[in-house]
């Protein structure tokens, strides 16, 4: 009978016959001890480098994985001769019958159970820390870093840069999470051989319904009532004057319980379900919109090139996407881009004509962001140098100050080494700088007995005020 240690000896040495299993035991022994320390590191106090991580998760972890499976595959295919009896029906019923024999089995299985738990601790452990790495923000949006800059950039600077990049874009499930696995292997090869889109195609054709991701956390049918809108303005004149546009917004319901569905979330109300078909993969013309109401009948909204649809053209249900298309990669125009950093204060007001050269600077097509950054510094620089000695001399700090925030307006936005430009992503929501709502709302969508889909600038909102300096709705809100 053999004791344990002997069972230790025999299983080392078996290991040492076969080169396949002494390299897998090589790469198991350099690779434990560091993947164990990084591991639990990560898990007590969290690793926060991107590429760290990335190594632990993508290169040692796999590296333990393969040496394991190189150390089970010499044992049992690459050994001696004699040990491929191994697998004979003959040797094994030996085993089971012959009392000496099985007893040794037995401690055998013991010592296999025993590595396992480890291995299975280290495995799990593995596991867990990897899916965890994987649907980091840091994996999602550093990892490929000029490819997911733009993206991330707009995300940290909207209102879901709390919200983990997965929770819209995979969601919670298994089988969403294995195809995003899929198309994630496919987008490293892309990333690896350099042959991905610049920009990154919009809109995202496998991405998730969106009312099984927006609506873990939003729920349309508790909206209620209206919302008031102020947009902040600043024109083009000498005093930058601030003006105010001020909208209620019908907002809406999709109906719960007594309040039937109306307003804007009318759309995403589950009775009511809107199917359209575009012309092209980017959406943006949309000549035949069907609504099926809840009693069954269906009215189809065709436009003027409806006839040219192919057959190939995609049907697709309207969810929240086909409004909110970008409701954390918010690229804004150039007028609000500006408009948000006098208002925070990052750009100086009182700096005449601030607004007209921001806006003449950041329109101007560079080849990177370095260049955007420099070009626009010495632009203004000269321009107030030149024509107002005065700021250059008394305000210059207002204007150093100022000159940062155009630039952020810029590079929050543009992205030159994506080929992102003003405009390139296009938002939905709304129909000022892009076509938006009236991709559909245009009065030319009509049913065969000449219903049209709205354009009545009533439908959506109410306009309170228009470019006003101080609006009367405002004072009497405040009520002063
Ligand atoms: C609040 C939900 C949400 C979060 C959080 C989010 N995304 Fe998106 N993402 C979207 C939507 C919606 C689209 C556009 C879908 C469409 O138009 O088809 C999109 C599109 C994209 C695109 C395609 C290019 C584009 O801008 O249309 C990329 C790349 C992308 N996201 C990466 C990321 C990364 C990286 C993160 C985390 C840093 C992230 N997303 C976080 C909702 C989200
Ligand atoms: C994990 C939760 C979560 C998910 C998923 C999520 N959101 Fe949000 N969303 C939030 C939170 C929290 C806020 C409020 C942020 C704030 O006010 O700072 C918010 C705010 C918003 C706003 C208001 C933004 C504003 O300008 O005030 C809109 C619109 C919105 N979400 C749409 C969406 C859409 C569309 C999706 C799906 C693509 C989505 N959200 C997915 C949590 C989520
Ligand atoms: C027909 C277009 C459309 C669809 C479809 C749509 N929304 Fe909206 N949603 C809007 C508009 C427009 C606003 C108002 C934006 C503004 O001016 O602040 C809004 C506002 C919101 C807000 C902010 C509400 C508030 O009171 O501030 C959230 C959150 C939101 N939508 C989530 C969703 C979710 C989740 C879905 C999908 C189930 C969805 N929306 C579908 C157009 C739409
Ligand atoms: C894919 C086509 C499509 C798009 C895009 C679209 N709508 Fe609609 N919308 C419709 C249809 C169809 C109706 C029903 C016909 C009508 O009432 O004119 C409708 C009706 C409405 C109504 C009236 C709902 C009620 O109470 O009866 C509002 C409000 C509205 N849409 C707002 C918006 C806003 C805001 C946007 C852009 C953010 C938008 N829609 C984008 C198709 C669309
Ligand atoms: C189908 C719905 C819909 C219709 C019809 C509509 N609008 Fe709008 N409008 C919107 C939405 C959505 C926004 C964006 C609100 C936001 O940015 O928060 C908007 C924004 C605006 C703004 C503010 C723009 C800004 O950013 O400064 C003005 C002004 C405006 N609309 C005027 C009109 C006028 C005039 C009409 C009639 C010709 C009209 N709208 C018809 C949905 C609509």
């Amino acid at each position: 009978m053999k004791t344990l240690p002997e069972i230790v000896t025999a299983f080392a040495k078996g290991i040492a016959r076969s080169r396949v299993s002494l390299l897998g035991a090589m790469i198991v022994t350099v690779t434990t001890p560091f993947l164990f320390g990084a591991i639990l590191y990560d898990v007590l106090f969290h690793i926060d480098n991107t590429y760290f991580s990335g190594a632990i998760y993508m290169l040692v972890g796999p590296a333990f994985v393969g040496g394991l499976v190189l150390v089970f595959l010499g044992l049992f295919f690459f050994k001696g001769k004699e040990e491929v009896r191994l697998f004979t029906l003959e040797y094994l019923k030996g085993y089971f019958t012959e009392p000496e024999k099985f007893s040794r089995m037995r401690k055998l299985v013991f010592f296999a159970v025993f590595l396992t738990c480890i291995n299975l601790l280290i495995f799990s452990m593995l596991g867990y820390r990897a899916y965890h790495y994987m649907e980091s923000v840091g994996f999602c949006g550093e990892f490929c870093h000029t490819v997911m800059n733009p993206e991330r950039t707009a995300y940290l600077n909207s209102p879901h840069s709390r919200v983990p990049c997965v929770e819209c874009h995979i969601g919670s499930g298994a089988d969403w999470f294995v195809k995003s696995k899929i198309s994630g292997a496919r987008q490293l090869f892309a990333v690896a051989f350099n042959t991905y889109p610049r920009p990154i195609e919009t809109p995202v054709h496998g991405l998730r319904p969106a009312r099984d991701t927006c609506e873990e956390c939003h729920r349309p049918e508790m909206f209620h009532g209206d919302k008031l809108v102020v947009k902040d303005i600043f024109l083009e004149d000498e005093k930058n004057t601030h003006v105010k546009t001020v909208l209620l917004m019908k907002i809406g319901t999709a109906g719960d319980r007594a309040i039937s569905s109306h307003g804007i979330h009318w759309h995403v109300a589950p009775e009511n379900k809107i199917y359209y078909k575009a012309s092209g993969r980017d959406r943006m013309t949309i000549p035949e919109v069907t609504l099926a109401k809840q009693d069954g009948s269906t009215l189809v909204y065709r436009s003027g090139d409806a006839d040219e649809l192919g057959e190939e053209a995609e049907l697709r249900e309207m969810d929240c996407i086909d409004c909110h298309n970008r409701p954390t990669h918010i690229y804004l125009s150039p007028r609000v881009a500006v408009d948000n950093q006098i208002l925070s204060g990052a750009i100086d007001s009182s700096i005449p004509f601030i607004k007209k050269k921001a806006m003449e600077v950041i329109t101007k097509e560079y080849a990177s962001q370095e260049e955007a950054k420099e070009a626009i510094a010495v632009e203004l620089n000269e321009f107030y140098r030149k024509n107002f000695s005065s700021v250059a001399e008394e305000k210059t700090d207002q204007l150093k100050k100022s000159i940062a925030g155009i630039q952020k307006a810029y590079a929050d936005n543009v992205f030159p080494e994506m080929n992102i430009k003003w405009g390139t992503y296009t938002n939905h929501l709304g129909h000022n700088d892009d076509v938006g709502c009236f991709r559909c709302h245009d009065e030319e969508h009509e049913t065969e007995t000449g219903e049209v889909i709205s354009m009545d600038c009533d439908t959506c909102h109410t306009i309170l005020a228009e470019e006003e300096a101080d609006p009367e709705i405002l004072k009497t809100l405040s009520g002063m």
